[in-house]
This record gives C-alpha cells, structure tokens and sequence, in this order.
C-alpha cells in the first residue's frame, strides 16, 4: 500500500493518537520461528571476512532495493543474502562496514558500522514492524548501529582507506530521501572516491584470473575479441596486452598483474565466493530442512498429481506443503512442465490447465530462512511411464548416480560435467537418438551441477576441487522437444531429476531422499492417496 495516498493520510491523521499508543511491548512479535542463524553465526562470518581482507580495509555490503510489483505496490522484499550471510538483517535502506582494523572514535573505536532503517510507528502499522537501531543491537548483537539518515554526516573518512571491497551497486534504484538506499549508495560513492566502473570489463578480468589457463587461452581470446572496440576495453592495458600477443607467457603475466592490485569489486567476489562456498554446520542445518521440505512436497505432488489438474495447480500443492513445514518462500520461480512444457528449461508460466496423460516435469525449491532447496523430479501423470519415457528416464537417473559417487573432497568440480556427457552422449548413441558425441548438447543444454545456498545459484568455487562441506546440485537431464531430428516417438520428452548433494570427506550424501527417483518408487507414489485427494472446494466451480 501506498502510504502517501490519500487515504492513508486520512487514516494516519484520525488514528495517529492511537497508533503512537502502541507500544512496542503490546505489538511484540509472537510465536516466531526459533531456528534462525544466531548473531554469533553472522559475528563469526564478519569475523572470517576481516581475517581474509588486507591491510587498511573495509567491506560495504549494501540491502538490495525495494523493486515494483505493480504502481505502488512492491515485490515481498528480498535481503541482499551477502548482506543477510553478515548480519541476519532482513529489512532494505541499510549498509554494513566491516573494517580490518579497529577505528579509534574519541575515547571509543568500533570494526564495524551499520546503517538501518529507522522506525516509524505509523507505517510499522501498515507494512511490518521493523527492528531498528535498538532491535539490531539487541537482537542481532551490533554494537554500533545508526539509523541510515545519519551516514552522510557520519564523521569517517573513506579516503584514507586503501582498499575498498564492495559489490556491484545497483544504478537503478527508485526513491530516495534520507536513509533511502539511494542516498546511501550516493554517500558511499562521494565519501569512498567511488569511480563508475565497466562491471562487464571487472567481471572478465576476474574471470581470466580464475579461470584463465594456457589450455583455454584461444577460448579467452574469441571471448574477448568481440569486445574490445568498447572503450572500457579499448582503454585496459592489460586487455590490450593480451590481445596483441595471445600467448601462454602473457596470459601468465596478465594474471599476475591482475592479482597483484584486485579491485574492490574483484576482492569482495573472491571472499564472499570463498567464504558462502564451504557451508558451517549452522547453514547445514538450515539448508537440510529447506531440502527436506521440498523433497517431501515432491513426494506429495507425485501422490496428488491427476491428469486433469493443471500446472499451477501442482505449484500450490508444493507451495502449501513449503509453507506448511515453514519455509517463507521459494528459492526460484517454480516450474512446473507438462508434455512439452517440461523441454523449456526454465518453464515459469505454469499455465497449462490440465497436465493431461504426459510426463511432468517440477523443478521446486523452498526457501527456509534464506537458504534455498533446487529439486527436480519428472513423473507421468497417470502413474505409468511409456518404454520411450522410461528409457530417457533411466539414462537421465544412472547419469545422476555416476555423477554422485565423484561428490567428494578433492574431485575436479570439472569432472561431473565431463562425466554426464560421457554417460548421457553415450546412451544416446545407443538409443539412435544422436550419431556423435558431440551432438549431446541438443538434447542436454545445461551444466549438471551449480552451488546451493542462499542463491539457488550459490557462490561458491566452480574452476578447482569440491571441498566437503560445499553444498551442490547433481542434476542432468534430457530435453526433445517436436521437430528434433529424431524418431518422433522421442519427441516431447523432457527428463531432469535434480538432487543436492553435501559433498563429504570420502562420500557425498543426497539431501533430498525423501522425494522418490527410481522410476518404480516414483510410479508407486503416483499410485499413493495424497492428503489432497477427494477434497472439494466449496462451493465448486465445476
Ligand atoms: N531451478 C534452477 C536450476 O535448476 O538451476
Ligand atoms: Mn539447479
Ligand atoms: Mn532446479
């Protein structure tokens, strides 16, 4: 709601007495959930951050802005989840500092800042309370807290800091005002001497370092050469270094120069990467439930599904199951495919009205305080696969089974990929459905695994070795939609079955066991009664 319509400000002036009545002690929050990541777990991130920084340093973590659902109604807010990693703050219009060093303040000194939206009794009253300063010290456990009007004229001095590690700020950011993250994002770029940079530029330097090796050196090259008429390009000595003498030698040299003066930017994706990518046993806990929950709503969705429901109907019996067990949200849009819906990778629509007696494909995953689930299942609608489904299906499952005994500490992230292609463009051969090998990325466009965390896409290390405590996705899957150049008793068949692995010492262990991945385990849940059968709405529509 718009709280500078008309009407609010009618409703604001008859009920202001009232509404200031309102103490904090009557309108304190009941019944909340109690496993939220302590202000230690958050104190200790702040902690691992500032060992990793260099000398006379400070990171700027920004919330991410509000953005617009439709005219004065805005998306439910979404933290920033590097911003929630160091904090658990969950509310926009704020910016955490994290120095290196300890700052002397007069007779006081601080290591770390933050900024908050302040409260407002009056629209607490109508959009939710808000923790403010007093909340974000006693709940959260900072020490130094401001409401975020007060950064501009907060008396420190960025420009005697070496070394400035932020994140990507958004240029698209409506409002403003005091302590909007408009004017805080503004203050930030005056008092930090903040230069706009190319982050297209930024981002490809830090890949050449990364990832950069004298094997994929004329891959870099063709990557690069498209771009560098762009001035950034044009300009970046190390850009034009490169391109004039493409060799392993300079590709060397270049990488050496990049690492030896990382930008702010660069520096803020390495930690964060380094540091989201290995999960502490608190994240486990949370990102386990939230895998769970998601897995036990597939179960559910495979008891419920009836060939007459349709797409989003399957999306709200995995919903309701989400928000029952507790999980505010979903990590992604949900995609729910049915026939030839399941081809389209990431299939949001969910509009077709019956699934009809096609295979289904769900893609689900909750969010749970923040850390999201990413599970897919495909099953048929009326319980019984084709031997053209099953076929794919089975090719798709020993795929994933291959894939999840190489989910352990010092595997080459690379080898899972290498791995599906091998088993999937074999099996293909088999089936007559390619020729070559290389022709498997018609049929399997995608990568098989990403990190899993707070982004469904997480942080986390994807050129060198699984580490145990990384948390990935294991999920091949094969997509012929009509007209590919094969048997039409393929077509229409999309196969993905996505689980998420916690890669150990010797062994990975699969999180989402609780929704069913045999073909003859998936059939019998189809066959199972759902708590959802036989209920009627009232009164029904049809
Ligand atoms: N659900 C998005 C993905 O599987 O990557
Ligand atoms: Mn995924
Ligand atoms: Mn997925």
């Amino acid at each position: 709601m718009n709280l500078f319509n008309k009407s609010f400000l009618a409703a604001a002036l008859v009920c202001c007495a009232s509404v200031q009545a309102f103490s904090q002690a009557d309108n304190a929050p009941q019944n909340l959930p109690t496993d939220y990541l302590t202000p230690s777990f958050h104190a200790g991130r702040r902690q691992a951050l500032r060992d990793m920084m260099p000398a006379n340093s400070v990171a700027v973590i920004f919330a991410y802005p509000e953005r617009v659902f439709s005219k004065d109604v805005n998306y439910v807010y979404h933290q920033n989840p590097d911003l929630y990693y160091f904090s658990g703050y969950k509310e926009p219009d704020a910016v955490l500092l994290v120095f290196k060093e300890v700052q002397a303040d007069g007779d006081s000194s601080y290591n770390e800042l933050f900024f908050v939206r302040h409260r407002d009794p009056q629209r607490e009253s109508w959009t939710g309370r808000r923790l403010g300063v007093s909340g974000v010290k006693t709940k959260l456990g900072f020490k130094r807290v401001y409401n975020s009007d007060e950064f501009a004229k907060f008396p420190i001095d960025l420009k005697k800091i070496k070394t400035i590690i932020y994140d990507d700020l958004p240029d698209d950011v409506g409002g403003g005002g005091a302590g909007s993250l408009k004017e805080l994002l503004s203050t930030f770029k005056t008092k930090g001497e903040i230069q706009d940079v190319d982050k297209g530029l930024v981002n490809d330097l830090n890949l050449i370092s990364r990832y950069g090796t004298p094997k994929n050196i004329d891959r870099i090259i063709a990557y690069i050469k498209p771009r560098i008429s762009q001035d950034a390009y044009k300009n970046n000595a190390l850009i034009q270094e490169l391109v004039n003498k493409p060799d392993s030698a300079t590709l060397m040299d270049v990488k050496a120069k990049i690492d030896a003066s990382p930008s702010g930017l660069s520096l803020f994706e390495k930690f964060t990467t380094e540091l989201r990518g290995v999960k502490t046993p608190e994240e486990l806990v949370l990102l386990k439930k939230s895998v769970e929950i998601s897995s036990i709503a597939h179960a559910e969705a495979m008891r419920a599904v009836k060939p007459q429901m349709g797409e989003q109907e399957l999306e709200g019996i995995m919903l309701y199951v989400h928000k029952h067990y507790g999980a505010e949200d979903e990590g992604y849009p949900p995609i729910v495919g049915a026939g030839a819906n399941g081809c389209i990778l990431h299939y949001e629509e969910n509009s077709a009205t019956k699934v009809d007696n096609q295979l289904v494909l769900m893609d689900v995953g909750a969010e749970y305080h923040g850390y999201s689930a990413d599970v897919t299942r495909t099953f048929p609608s009326n319980g019984k696969f084709t031997e053209e489904q099953k076929a794919i299906y089975q090719i798709v499952y020993d795929a994933q089974e291959e894939v999840f005994k190489l989910c352990k500490d010092g595997i080459k992230y690379g080898d899972l990929e290498t791995k599906t292609r091998e088993i999937l463009s074999s099996r293909l051969i088999q089936l007559g459905i390619i020729k070559d090998a290389k022709d498997v990325g018609k049929y399997y466009p995608h990568g098989v695994s990403h990190h899993l965390g707070l982004d469904v896409h997480d942080k986390g290390e994807y050129g060198g070795n699984l580490k145990a405590g990384m948390v990935i996705t294991v999920e091949p899957g094969i997509y012929i939609p009509a007209g590919s150049p094969c048997d039409k008793k393929w077509w229409n068949i999309g196969v993905r079955i996505e689980d998420d692995v916690l890669i150990g010492k010797t062994e990975g262990t699969v999180l989402s066991i609780d929704a069913p991945r045999k073909w003859q385990d998936v059939e019998k849940t189809v066959a199972e009664k759902s708590i959802f059968d036989g209920g009627r709405l009232f009164p029904a529509f049809k």
